[in-house]
């Protein structure tokens, strides 16, 4: 019963975000991340290069990031490298994002208590991230997430400021984040965390394909665009992997 309602709301939620995006209130960057998107906004044209055109021949890459929400080193990686990264390659990746971190968690009757490394602020972020996650459809959820690590403001107030431009269902995620299905959720998002070999030990933390080392974590952290472009095994690669392909095309061979 709880999973039926669960599932009529988030179609309900869906309904309404798609019948009440009429017009283009994205911001530009924003214009050619889906093709829908683009013909919202009127510049299908100027977009057809890019990576939704591409059809993917590959088995997508399998990129995952362990974070946790008020951690600096985490704000600087989503904002520099994963989401342009998402923007430029995001047709080809298979992006999951897992809000909880250095968090930790003890069980309180039928709940559990998180206790947050940058605060109980923290905590609040992890949830409203978590129930973004669940409520949303990722091309929504992932911009949304992304103008709140972008922000200073705390969670609940950057959640306000940033819902209303991505049709984030803002008061839904906010009741969840406060509620003990919301609890649930992060709980979730801890097991994956814990679940993890090798533990992180450290944020922001990923894995490609499954892996993680040091020297991808190095590599993801320098150039995330370029690690997805070398990964892919897909024969047509997106337009913006050009640029790191083997540049003897732009030399004089005798
Ligand atoms: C994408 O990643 C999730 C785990 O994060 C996995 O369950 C799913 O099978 C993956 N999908 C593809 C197409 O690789
Ligand atoms: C949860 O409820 C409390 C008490 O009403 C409120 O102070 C807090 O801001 C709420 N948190 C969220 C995430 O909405
Ligand atoms: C991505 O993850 C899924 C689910 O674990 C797996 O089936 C798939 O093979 C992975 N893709 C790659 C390229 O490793």
């Amino acid at each position: 019963m709880k999973l039926l309602s669960v599932t009529v709301t988030v179609i309900l939620v869906n309904f309404i975000s798609t019948s009440l995006s009429i017009s283009c209130n994205f911001p530009p960057d924003l214009w050619c991340s889906s093709k829908e998107i683009a013909e919202l906004c009127k510049v299908t044209e100027q977009c057809a290069a890019n990576s939704w055109d591409v059809k993917s021949d590959g088995p997508l890459v399998n990129f995952t990031l362990y974070y946790e929400s008020l951690c600096p080193d985490c704000k600087r990686f989503f904002v520099e490298q994963l989401y342009p990264a998402y923007q430029a390659v995001g047709k080809i990746m298979n992006l999951t994002i897992v809000p909880y971190g250095n968090a930790e968690e003890t069980k309180d009757g039928d709940l559990w208590k998180y206790n947050c490394q940058h605060g109980p602020n923290e905590c609040v972020g992890n949830l409203i991230d978590t129930c973004a996650i669940y409520y949303m459809m990722q091309p929504e959820y992932f911009p949304f997430i992304h103008c709140m690590e972008k922000s200073s403001l705390d969670p609940i107030t950057a959640a306000k400021k940033c819902g209303p431009i991505f049709g984030a269902p803002v008061d839904r995620i906010l009741e969840c984040a406060n509620s003990s299905f919301g609890n649930r959720l992060e709980h979730e998002m801890a097991v994956k965390t814990d679940a993890l070999q090798p533990q992180h030990q450290y944020v922001p933390w990923v894995t490609l394909n499954g892996v993680h080392t040091e020297r991808l974590e190095k590599e993801a952290e320098a150039d995330l665009t370029k690690l997805i472009c070398k990964t892919y095994q897909g024969s047509v690669k997106p337009a913006a992997c050009k640029k790191f392909e083997k540049p003897d095309s732009k030399r004089c061979h005798k």
